[in-house]
């Protein structure tokens, strides 16, 4: 059986074979046939943009690969740093190339003074960190004026080096700035998570030894977050870096997306439906009102996914180590009764709603300590990776600016009416 698709135009009869391939069909063959004529597709719902070789997903069995290594085993055996290396060189490193990687971003942590003094302290006492983030991941642009140069290999590397060592060190100083602490500086004696970590709550100790449980659970959640291939963030580094625009640009607009509620903010709508909920009693209650439409179960369903979504599992796992040096996070029973009454419902199984990525990542955040206005800044630290993965890979592309179509559905022209006439 051929692997193509024939479409015939019915208003003149003419017809155009289109081949197959990896999946899709090129909509430049359609043109030939249909010049004038578009694919109306909103959200991109059917429409792949792009050829890429960094992440692959099978949403219906589940499956998560990064470069051809499966989430299960980056996750259990490599550390943040080292899939940051593999997203954007293609490869897993060798030891001396980690520890070079490792080298360089170890030592451009440290943040411009004036981004802290002058830019960072200009915001309001209560001001989101996430906007913190976003606005200061496009202030570097300003400090950076040689990043506008994306063709040239050694300043596009400093940049990336710049943005995967900083993005903690403005994490933290916009969660100290909003808690009203004081800024830590870098501790370059400390692996990524732990400096992290230092920074996030070191107080009057001369150094901040992070719990290596902890610090290994950060990692983890790192890796997990740190590429889901054309996700909503990702196409905005993809459209804004399509028109050569600066990195730090593009990355910005890529967290702005990432601050959306139905993308970053999942588990944060998580912790606050478990709240409401209040008790294992109310599960059945609350599932019986979502099943007549009050609500959805937040964590739960993905536009990808129709099986258990593979980091969710891994998750599962380590909310159980955090929660054995945290204490359990009283939430987590709510959770689980929450999860299995949805996995035995029809109205769940027969929609193939399973617990995504979300359903588990703020119980822990939130056992750890991190305020729920940091849980999208936690998942910006580490797609930054997946962002500028994606970002190299659309200029070795040379694709052509991203500019979609429309179907216009608005008024005819018309005259202009004078005000006293309207
Ligand atoms: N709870 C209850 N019902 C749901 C849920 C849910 N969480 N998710 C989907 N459904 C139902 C819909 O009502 C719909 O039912 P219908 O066919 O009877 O109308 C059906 O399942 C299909 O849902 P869609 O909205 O078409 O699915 P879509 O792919 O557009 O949405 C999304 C995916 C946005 C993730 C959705 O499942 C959702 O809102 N989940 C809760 C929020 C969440 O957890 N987001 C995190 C996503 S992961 C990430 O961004 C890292």
């Amino acid at each position: 059986m051929p692997e193509s698709i024939t479409i015939t135009d019915n208003r003149n009869g003419e017809t155009i074979e289109i081949p197959i391939v990896d999946g899709g069909v090129s909509a430049a063959e359609w043109a030939k046939l249909l010049p004038g004529i578009w694919f109306y597709d909103p959200a991109f719902m059917t429409t792949a943009v792009t050829e890429s070789s960094i992440t692959w997903i099978d949403g219906d069995a589940g499956k998560l690969e990064y470069r051809g290594y499966p989430i299960e085993q980056l996750a259990e055996r490599s550390t943040y740093l080292e899939v940051a290396y593999l997203l954007l060189r293609g490869d897993l490193p060798n030891r001396q190339q980690l520890d070079e990687w490792t080298h360089e971003i170890t030592y451009h942590t440290f943040i411009h003074e004036n981004v802290r003094k002058r830019f960072l302290e200009g915001f309001h006492y209560d001001a989101h960190p996430m906007g913190i983030l976003v606005s200061a991941v496009a202030a570097l642009s300003t400090f950076y004026p040689e990043a506008k140069d994306i063709f040239d290999p050694a300043t596009r590397y400093k940049q990336i080096i710049r943005l995967i060592a900083k993005m903690p060190t403005l994490a933290a100083a916009a969660h100290r700035f909003s808690a009203g602490m004081p800024f830590v500086y870098p501790d370059n004696s400390l692996n990524f998570p732990a400096n992290f970590l230092s920074m996030m709550w070191k107080t009057a100790e001369p150094r901040f030894d992070a719990n290596p449980a902890l610090a290994r659970a950060v990692d983890v959640l790192f890796i997990l977050h740190a590429d889901h291939e054309q996700n909503c963030s990702t196409t905005a580094m993809r459209v804004v870096g399509s028109s050569h625009a600066d990195p730090y640009s593009a990355c910005a607009a890529a967290a702005a997306a990432l601050y959306g509620p139905r993308h970053g903010g999942a588990n944060e709508a998580v912790i606050r439906m478990l709240g409401s909920i209040g008790s294992v009693e109310n599960v059945p209650d609350f599932v019986k009102a979502v099943k007549e439409g009050h609500g959805r179960l937040q964590g739960f369903g993905h536009r990808v996914y129709k099986n258990y979504d593979p980091r969710a599992k891994i998750i599962r796992q380590v909310a159980y180590d955090v929660f054995d040096s945290t204490g359990k996070n009283p939430l987590l029973d709510i959770a689980l009764k929450l999860e299995e009454a949805a996995l035995g419902d029809e109205y769940f199984v027969s929609r193939k709603l399973y617990p995504n990525v979300d359903f588990y990542s703020g119980l822990i955040y939130q056992a750890m300590g991190f305020p729920m206005e940091m849980f999208p800044v936690l998942f910006a630290i580490p797609r930054t990776a997946g962002w500028l993965a994606h970002w190299v890979e659309l200029l070795d592309q040379d694709q052509k600016i991203a500019r979609p179509r429309q179907l216009y559905i608005g008024s005819a022209r018309r005259d202009y009416v004078p005000l006293e006439e309207r």
